[in-house]
């Protein structure tokens, strides 16, 4: 009896050393900067989802999204961009709530894409844990091009070799090996090469699939740019969650007599801004847990449009910016792919000025309408327009490819510069807001009325004196600005605004005195870009081209989808952590609409106001049509090639 127990306890024992606790799946990727996405998986998907962080996570969304001006509208917006959006993002939340997930990553995957289907970069679910982490790449980016006899098709891009090596020195050889027998160590022959299928697929089925997932922008047109696009890192090379494993491609390389059929493994590289771990324990400590910097007060800027905007900065002047969880800072071009021309005085970071070798066309290459000085940005925009029409320029070409915005009044002044002094100009170009007036938001303002104390650095959107009424009058600290309310029906849900909110920038916006006369005839101006141009790019280019009769171009795209050259204008964004600060500041986080803290190190991105219209000005101007006067097609010649795409652009639209 004694023997046989102790045999089964033996037995027993060995059972459970085979099954020994599992090796912890994040300890294999911890440390390391290269991976396989099934190992980031395997990690991702090992964590189980907590009840709690999933209800704390749903609860800070929902009453966050009710200080977004566009949740109603974004039911089902009116044409061009019905079928492009309409999402009910709180009864998608309430079934998010109901559902079960296998691990807290399926969760997440599940809450960003449903926010991500609004197809709103002002309006997006983060969360560090996972995005930015691993970021899978493979070294051949794609480019949608059109060939000598106009004929579209998806191409690997001509320069992605040198882009790859450049960006990937220390893995480039593991794609150089996994290449078929007959093309090991020749990835470079891959470039230019026509893509004949995606996982044996046409490949815009593989183009479409991605429009359904990748967010950020209204236009379908934009969203099929996201994937083969005019930047290099476009969501095929570069994914930001751990997705595919591997892509099955045939493609007809150049010179090459038949197609080749290769598989390239997808390669997860650790984010810049990941923070290092080296298991489980250590991933959820330094990734996932919210910090002193998730909830109120010092807006974290790592998801926002490059270069960040300090804190300073931020609290003077408003802003509207784009949130991409695929920063373009996380990769750099190698200096043969930047323009070739010298930049001329006033050239600062995000804004670098050419004269192209016509001598009468300057052009503003403006990556950004954020910048670390708001008065040095606004001074260099400035400098830069005076130096190129002393040097001759007679015209302009305005370059805002993938500018995600930044100071609100930035763009007014660069409006005003160009343009002069002139009803369309002063006060302001127009766009008028409003902000959303739920009972909370109003509690705010009351309490600031009742107690002007509580704010008196002017700190606090809801503060009364930031903000001017429709006849540009500012408000006094105790007037409820948000009152009488505007009480509409949006897609049939009740809802509420505040009366309309006019201009801001001027006078103490514009550091600088503007000069007295135009700098550019503005129907001398052409506005050039991919169509990835949000927030305050799109006030610029709107406003530019709906007043003042600037030319708009979209370089590339299908030549069948109509091509918006901006999208997501917004009017003023903001995330939680502002609307946190707020209620806090105000003591009202025991208000039964309030916001938990969040448990997690994530954000999640609101419109707070919402810009009117000016073709319909009683409509928000985010969903109305921006279609471009041009879509330029993206040859051989033009494709990566700045300073060709400009003087192509002057060929056709400006001599
Ligand atoms: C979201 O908030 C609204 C208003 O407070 C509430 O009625 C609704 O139940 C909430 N939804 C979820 C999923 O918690
Ligand atoms: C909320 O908190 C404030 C002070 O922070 C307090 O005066 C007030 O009574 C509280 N309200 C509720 C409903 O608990």
């Amino acid at each position: 009896m004694v023997v046989l127990q102790s045999f089964v306890t033996l037995a027993l024992l060995l059972a459970s050393g085979v099954q020994a606790a599992p090796a912890d799946p994040c300890a294999a990727i911890g440390g390391k900067k290269w991976v396989a996405p099934s190992e980031v998986r395997a990690c991702y998907q090992s964590f189980k989802l907590d009840n709690s962080v999933k209800n704390n996570i749903i609860d800070v969304v929902n009453r966050t999204l009710a200080f977004h001006t566009s949740t109603n509208y974004q039911i089902r917006a009116p044409a061009p961009f019905t079928v492009d959006v309409h999402v009910n993002v709180p009864q998608e939340l309430a079934r998010i709530k109901r559902q079960s997930y296998r691990s807290e990553y399926d969760f997440h995957v599940d809450l960003s894409r449903t926010v991500k289907r609004l197809n709103d970069g002002h309006c997006v679910w983060t969360f560090g844990c996972y995005v930015p982490f691993f970021f899978n790449y493979l070294p051949i980016p794609l480019a949608h091009l059109t060939d000598d006899r106009g004929r579209q098709g998806v191409y690997i891009a001509p320069e992605a070799f040198a882009v790859a090596s450049a960006e990937f020195p220390d893995q480039i050889d593991v794609w150089q090996n996994a290449l078929p027998f007959h093309l090991k160590g020749k990835l470079e022959s891959l470039n230019g090469a026509k893509v004949l299928l995606i996982n044996g697929l046409d490949p815009y089925a593989s183009v479409n699939a991605n429009t359904l997932i990748t967010g950020s922008y209204q236009g379908y047109g934009t969203r099929q740019n996201a994937y083969a696009g005019t930047t290099f890192w476009a969501t095929f090379a570069q994914q930001s969650l751990p997705l595919a494993d591997s892509v099955l491609l045939t493609i007809q390389r150049k010179g090459a007599v038949i197609p080749d059929t290769i598989v390239l493994p997808y390669r997860s590289r650790l984010s810049t801004s990941a923070k290092a771990f080296t298991d489980t324990a250590s991933w959820r400590a330094n990734n996932c847990v919210a910090t002193a910097t998730t909830n109120e007060e010092d807006p974290s800027t790592r998801f926002e449009q490059a270069p960040p905007i300090p804190v300073e900065e931020r609290v003077r002047h408003p802003i509207n910016v784009f949130l991409d969880d695929t920063p373009l800072t996380n990769v750099d071009l190698p200096p043969t792919l930047k323009p070739a021309l010298p930049a001329v005085k006033g050239s600062r970071s995000v804004s670098q000025f050419y004269l192209l070798d016509d001598k009468k066309t300057g052009v503003l290459a403006l990556g950004s309408f954020s910048d670390t000085v708001y008065d040095e940005f606004l001074r260099g925009l400035l400098e830069g327009l005076l130096t190129l029409k002393s040097e001759g320029a007679t015209q302009l070409i305005v370059d805002v490819s993938n500018n995600g915005g930044g100071y609100i009044c930035a763009a007014h002044w660069l409006h005003r510069i160009i343009a002069g002094p002139k009803s369309t100009t002063e006060p302001q170009a127009g766009l008028d807001t409003k902000a959303r007036a739920g009972p909370l938001a109003q509690a705010i303002v009351d309490e600031l009325n009742k107690n002007p104390k509580l704010d008196t650095d002017l700190f606090l959107n809801y503060n009364p004196q930031n903000w001017r009424d429709a006849s540009n009058k500012p408000f006094d600290a105790q007037t409820n600005w948000l009152r009488p309310v505007v009480e509409s029906t949006i897609n049939g849900v009740p809802d509420a605004f505040s009366p309309r909110l006019g201009q801001e920038c001027q006078p103490e916006g514009f550091p600088f005195l503007a000069p007295t006369e135009a700098l550019f005839d503005p129907t001398k101006v052409v506005i050039v870009s991919n169509g990835r141009c949000a927030s305050s790019c799109s006030l610029f280019s709107i406003t530019m081209s709906k007043h003042e009769g600037a030319k708009t171009v979209v370089v590339g795209g299908k030549s069948d989808i109509r091509q918006q050259y901006c999208g997501i204008v917004g009017g003023q964004s903001t995330n939680f952590k502002t609307i946190d600060t707020e209620i806090k500041t105000t003591q009202l986080k025991n208000n039964s609409l309030a916001p938990p803290d969040l448990l997690v190190a994530g954000s999640q991105g609101i419109t707070w106001r919402l810009a009117f219209g000016l073709d319909k000005p009683e409509e928000p101007e985010e969903w109305q049509d921006h279609p471009a006067d041009l879509n330029l097609p993206v040859t051989a010649a033009l494709v990566n090639n700045p300073v060709a795409i400009w003087t192509e652009v002057t060929k056709r639209l400006l001599q």
